[in-house]
């Protein structure tokens, strides 16, 4: 079949790879497509001590079109090899992309659940995998369910969550229905094959919460991924405390807003949601999450870290998208979810610095942290009395006229939660990036707050006393100064270590990889 090029295909193929590679603001310790566009992290799992990536990848520019299945394979997660793309539409149903899926392991034989997509809707599709799971064969009865439920209206219909519950397989597909708000709909099969639908297993309400609430339930849910929380496995009698979890991206109309998750009880053929929660607080930029469970047992988390530049600057860059650091995902003591990036990545620190333990107290005056870098990770612990406000830059230009800040405070009457908030107002002189403030509550029962800011060039992970805020900057002036201090109140810094950080990408790359 020939394909007729995508409007959106200005640069030339040959250019894409090195395009990319000049941009300054990509990546060198997160995962990145070698070019063009990246989105969902698919299929993620551990096979015979391999860890596995897909993604959704368009090789032929950054823009989204026909989507194909990228892979990497890393034996830490932390440093990946390029493989070859894992599925790629053909005639049939997914002749117009293959979008997110899972990886389910069938009996020793590696199989993939995806959305095939075809005219303008999405059905689900299977692939078995050879033994190294680098080439894939579609099921010649895809898609394996011929249609959404029949007498619900749908507002969209698309991406997996594939479990083995006695001797079933059971399946999610993220949904809405129209009116009333976004859905799982549960299906049962004994082969991956033939699915019997359940019913949906919880309704969102899309009347509740204003739409531009940053925990607006949406009118779909994408990728929806339900698992057990802390110890045991899903449809197990429970551990004591330990909640199941159904995490999604909310989705309106075409917008990706953000990642969300019920804690409650799966039982039977229902979830009985108990509380909402905030995945991230930088909502889009942490988007589509998928988790797994690895072979140590540790529940292991990725998600898209969307682009906050226009889309004819992605095109020119020659490539969007960026892949989280995996977190791990554990239960904190309060129920909710609480994540740090996988403690493997401490090994691309360099060049260890320390800020001696100090008091902040001289409000407006920053500490010279004498760190600087664009590729950063650090570490600090901080007290906050209450009343009081700290500010850690980054990024910042020598003259101070971009800076992006992390912001922790604390309220006067000193309740136990305190607010983390990102403030991107100066974070680029380029007038059209994404610069939104993002923000959400921090435990901080007595004050103390553990920060730790992972800096990578445009891409930022933060996490405050587990709670995570992921984002997107663009400087555009190099600035590489780390500055700290007090705004308000009184602050003690009780340690901060920083390390630059080592990149982890392939030197050169191909946009359609070779088996290693
Ligand atoms: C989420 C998503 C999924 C879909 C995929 C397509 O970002 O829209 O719902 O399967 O991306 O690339």
């Amino acid at each position: 079949m020939t394909e007729l090029t995508h409007p959106l295909a200005t640069v030339p193929r040959g250019e894409l790879l090195s395009r990319a590679e000049a941009d300054p603001l990509r990546p060198r310790f997160h995962f990145v497509s070698p070019a063009g566009w990246l989105n969902d992290p698919n299929g993620v799992s551990q096979w015979n001590g391999t860890y596995h990536l897909f993604y959704q990848y368009n090789p032929e520019g950054a823009f989204h079109h026909r989507i194909k299945w990228g892979h990497a394979t890393s034996t830490d997660l932390v440093t990946w090899t390029d493989q070859p793309v894992a599925l790629e539409p053909s005639d049939g149903p997914d002749a117009d992309g293959c979008w997110s899926g899972v990886l389910v392991n069938d009996a020793g034989t590696p199989t993939l659940v995806y959305s095939g997509r075809l005219d303008g809707r999405e059905l689900p599709c299977v692939a078995v995998g050879s033994p190294d799971l680098s080439s894939w064969t579609k099921d010649p009865g895809n898609p394996v369910i011929a249609a959404p439920p029949l007498g619900v209206e749908i507002t969209a219909y698309r991406d997996h969550c594939v479990w083995r519950e006695g001797s079933k397989w059971r399946q999610l597909v993220g949904s809405g229905i129209r009116h009333r708000g976004g859905t799982a709909f549960l299906y049962e099969s004994s082969d991956l094959r033939s699915w019997d639908y359940i019913g949906p297993l919880l309704i969102g309400d899309a009347s509740q919460g204003d739409p531009s609430d940053t925990d607006w339930t949406g009118t779909m849910w994408e990728c929806v991924d339900l698992f057990r929380a802390g110890a045991g496995s899903l449809g197990s009698a429970p551990a004591e405390d330990s909640p199941d979890v159904l995490v999604f991206s909310a989705w309106d109309d075409g917008e990706t807003r953000h990642p969300l998750y019920w804690t409650g009880r799966y039982a039977g053929d229902t979830f009985e949601p108990e509380a909402l929660h905030s995945l991230d607080y930088g909502g889009r930029f942490f988007y589509a999450p998928q988790s797994f469970e690895d072979e140590s047992g540790r529940r292991v988390m990725f998600g898209w870290m969307q682009e906050g530049r226009s889309d004819a600057a992605m095109v020119e860059a020659g490539w969007s998208g960026v892949m989280s650091l995996p977190r791990l995902t554990t239960l904190a003591n309060d129920g909710t979810l609480e994540f740090a990036p996988v403690p493997e990545i401490d090994k691309l620190r360099r060049n260890h610095v320390s800020v001696p333990a100090q008091a902040l107290e001289s409000v407006g005056q920053t500490v010279n942290t004498g760190v600087s870098g664009n590729q950063l990770d650090l570490e600090l612990e901080v007290h906050l009395a209450a009343g009081s406000e700290v500010r850690l830059g980054v990024l910042a230009s020598t003259d101070g006229a971009e800076e992006t800040a992390i912001v922790l405070s604390r309220a006067a009457d000193g309740t136990p939660t305190g607010t983390l908030r990102l403030d991107r107002t100066r974070s680029s002189l380029n007038p059209g990036v994404d610069v939104e403030d993002k923000s959400g509550p921090v435990p901080m029962p007595d004050g103390r707050v553990r920060l730790r800011v992972l800096v990578d060039r445009s891409a930022v992970e933060i996490f405050a006393n587990g709670k995570p805020l992921t984002a997107r900057l663009y400087p555009t002036l190099g600035g590489e100064r780390v500055t700290l201090g007090a705004t308000a109140g009184s602050v003690r810094l009780l340690s901060f270590d920083a390390w630059t950080m080592a990149g982890v990408l392939e030197e050169s790359r191909s946009l359609l990889p070779k088996r290693k």
